[in-house]
């Protein structure tokens, strides 16, 4: 298993180009089964998550080609129905396969998805909404045998929390059953937008994707479709830490600005100068990052999940103390530790991390624990005095396209070996 080491105090110049976002190209790979014919998705990022998408689809029957950032799958015909346990466990998107295939096959067998440890990861909502809408889910040893007789129907279903996967698989199930089904309380991320975009491309009747109503009538089949994948923010908000703990000035190719919307205010009370061209970001550290008074993670619009170990990394820096309250999953702050031993104060207490900056943080020999929690440690280690060791590189390379060349190519000094 590959480890970095990377040389701290090097600030950072240059230009960034944001790849596609892991999760929106994940679902959208997923959806490219339930119709037949060729969907050319444009943008997909070169990650492992996504080598883990095409194995379960070509598994499936399907034939999948990649040029570039490029992936083209013809999907005319499915010769499986279930995924192997081995595949499901390799990420934790997987389980939005459940839908599509049900879409296409009606039936499937598959295993509990994997993915990160961020506290239990269940899929109750997954599974009691398509048994609502009339899938039969015998649980066996820890594999899910599920049948629909005929075709799902459409159902009102009312998210007790805005699930992200719940409401693509949702979509993804709905999208070919009879009648008309009714999300409230649907998650509103941009990534689901994207998913419905695509969709209704390829024949779906979705409106309301962006709200906390989604309302998808069925239709008998569905085609394929040309789509290119949105930036991904988390990515963005990764680099702009970067930069706040290292000093200089980047600009980010690529985004879409209003996916930033709850994380730009965070970099101007750090202390950043963060200008918006179209879609261009640029970031400007004006030297210590400041302290965040408080960060909240919420559903979208409100400050993602998935930034909160990244920008913690940034207020480990910073000359004061900030506050985090993770609210969308149990344990997600198993970065802590980790930081700890490269010198920042934190102290966890439940959902609470309170970060009491340090002017310098060392080297050390650090562990990733999971994808955010990994670049949260490249963040730390890019401001860090000395060389710091990183190992647990895996869990990096899901959601991060070749990050240490895109760091070295704006001057920092990252050695993967
Ligand atoms: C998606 O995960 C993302 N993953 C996560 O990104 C992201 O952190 C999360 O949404 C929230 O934005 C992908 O899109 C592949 P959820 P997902 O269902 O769908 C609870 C990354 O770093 N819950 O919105 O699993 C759950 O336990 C990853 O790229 C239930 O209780 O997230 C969690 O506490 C990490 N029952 C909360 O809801 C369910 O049936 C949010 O989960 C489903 C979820």
């Amino acid at each position: 298993m590959s480890v970095y080491f990377i040389e701290g105090g090097n600030p950072l110049y240059g230009d960034v180009e944001i790849h596609g976002a892991k999760n929106s190209a994940l679902p959208i790979l997923t959806a490219t089964l339930i119709g037949t014919g060729k969907s050319v998705i444009h943008n997909c990022p070169d990650l492992t998550d996504i080598d883990a998408a095409i194995k379960i689809l070509e598994y499936l029957g399907c034939s999948v080609e990649r040029e570039g950032s490029t992936i083209t799958v013809e999907s005319d015909c499915i010769s499986n129905y279930n995924v192997p346990d081995h595949l499901m466990r390799e990420m934790r998107s997987s389980i939005v396969f459940l839908g599509a295939v049900i879409a296409r096959c009606r039936k499937t067998r598959i295993s509990f998805p994997g993915g990160c440890e961020l506290g239990p990861r269940p899929i109750d909502l997954h599974l009691s909404a398509l048994k609502k809408m009339g899938l039969v889910i015998e649980e066996d040893h820890g594999y899910l045998d599920c049948h629909v007789d005929g075709r799902l129907h459409g159902e009102t279903i009312a998210l007790s929390f805005p699930s992200v996967g719940a409401t693509e698989n949702i979509m993804l199930a709905a999208s070919t059953a009879e009648g008309t089904t009714v999300i409230t309380n649907a998650a509103r991320e941009p990534e689901i937008v994207d998913l419905a975009n695509y969709l209704n491309g390829c024949g779906a009747k979705i409106t309301g994707a962006g709200e906390s109503t989604i309302q998808i009538e069925g239709v008998g089949s569905l085609h394929g479709c040309e789509h290119r994948v949105i930036p991904d923010r988390i990515v963005a908000a990764t680099f702009m830490s970067a930069v706040a703990v290292t000093g200089g000035s980047i600009s980010l190719k690529q985004i879409d600005p209003v996916h930033l919307g709850a994380l730009i205010p965070v970099f101007e009370e750090a202390g950043c100068r963060v200008s918006l061209h179209g879609s261009t970001l640029d970031i400007e550290s004006t030297g210590r990052p400041k302290p965040i008074k408080m960060v909240r993670t919420m559903p979208y619009p409100g400050f993602p999940t998935d930034a909160q170990a990244p920008i913690m990394s940034m207020c480990a820096f910073a000359d004061g103390t900030s506050v985090f309250v993770e609210n969308i999953f149990e344990n997600r702050f198993k970065h802590v530790d980790e930081l700890v031993r490269l010198g920042a104060s934190i102290k966890v207490e439940g959902r609470v991390a309170v970060v009491e900056g340090v002017r310098q943080l060392h080297s050390a020999s650090v562990q990733a624990t999971d994808l955010r929690g990994g670049a949260a440690l490249v963040v730390a280690a890019l401001g860090a005095k000395g060389t710091t060791e990183i190992d647990g590189l895996h869990h990096v390379d899901r959601g991060y396209e070749r990050l240490e060349d895109s760091l070295n190519a704006i001057g920092a000094k990252v050695i993967r070996a």
